[in-house]
């Protein structure tokens, strides 16, 4: 069998030329970092957490009309997806004061915010992916004013998605981020959500205890982190039986 081509590689995911035209496979790593790569880890058993949960929300989305660019899961580590083109925007929605908004604001972490609060951050390693407003994106030409209608849009269907979804298991949704890119219809062209959508891109405390089930549990080194995502993955009813045995029995191979 052929080698297949490698298209880019990030911290936590890889991607490979795909089966059909504009079509990819997106294949996740076991690579956890933080802090801009300044902290790494492996975490085994977190990229088929994360593919399972990524294709279970991108689903859900697709199924209410949201679009993106999942297609079908083609195994424990590996996902089909529609080729875009990335705008190097991420799009943070924030629902409850955490992270770098608690930080910067001075808001205790965990006070409700008076409505959703939508960043946008500019997505450059070399300068630790700095926050940006609209004029920057416009002015910089990282996408048109109509795109960032479009990316407001998205994000905030995404959020009432996601928040809804894990009310229902327990699970506030403190904040997240989704990355979006533009596909071509013909003579169309439209946003869709890309990347993925996962316990490493969302704030995610128990409703009950507090407990910390994202990646804020590897940066703040509270816990094991799979622990933390098979957690989540149970209570969505995501691989309940392969999560249970992920830690503990004989090493998957594939
Ligand atoms: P922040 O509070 O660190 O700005 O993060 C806000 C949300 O965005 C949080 O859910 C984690 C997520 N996030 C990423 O997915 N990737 C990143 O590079 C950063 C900084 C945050």
């Amino acid at each position: 069998m052929a080698r297949r081509r490698l298209v880019y590689e990030g911290k936590a995911k890889i991607l490979y030329e795909g089966p059909e035209p504009e079509t990819l496979i997106q294949y996740f790593k076991d690579e956890a970092t933080a802090f801009n790569a300044q902290k790494k880890a492996v975490i085994e058993g977190k990229g088929v957490l994360n593919n399972r949960l990524s294709e279970f929300f991108m689903t859900g989305l697709n199924a209410i009309g949201v679009p993106t660019h999942f297609i079908r899961r083609i195994n424990m580590r590996e996902q089909l997806i529609r080729m875009v083109e990335m705008i190097p925007v991420e799009v943070v929605v924030r629902n409850y004061a955490a992270g770098s908004l608690s930080k910067r604001l001075g808001l205790p972490e965990g006070q409700q915010l008076p409505r959703p609060i939508l960043e946008f951050y500019y997505k450059d390693d070399a300068l630790g992916d700095p926050l940006v407003s609209e004029e920057h994106i416009v002015a910089f030409n990282w996408a048109s004013q109509q795109d960032i209608d479009d990316m407001i849009a998205l994000a905030l269907r995404v959020n009432d998605f996601l928040s809804g979804v894990f009310l229902g298991v327990g699970i506030r949704l403190v904040d997240f981020k989704i990355e979006v890119g533009r596909v071509y219809d013909g003579d169309f062209q439209r946003l869709i959500v890309a990347d993925e959508i996962s316990p490493d891109s969302c704030r995610l405390w128990d409703i009950e205890t507090g407990r910390k089930l994202d990646k804020d549990v590897f940066r703040q080194d509270l816990g094991s982190l799979a622990d933390a995502y098979t957690e989540v993955a149970r209570r969505l009813g995501v691989m309940p039986r392969n999560a249970a045995r992920m830690n503990a029995g004989p090493k998957l191979v594939n």
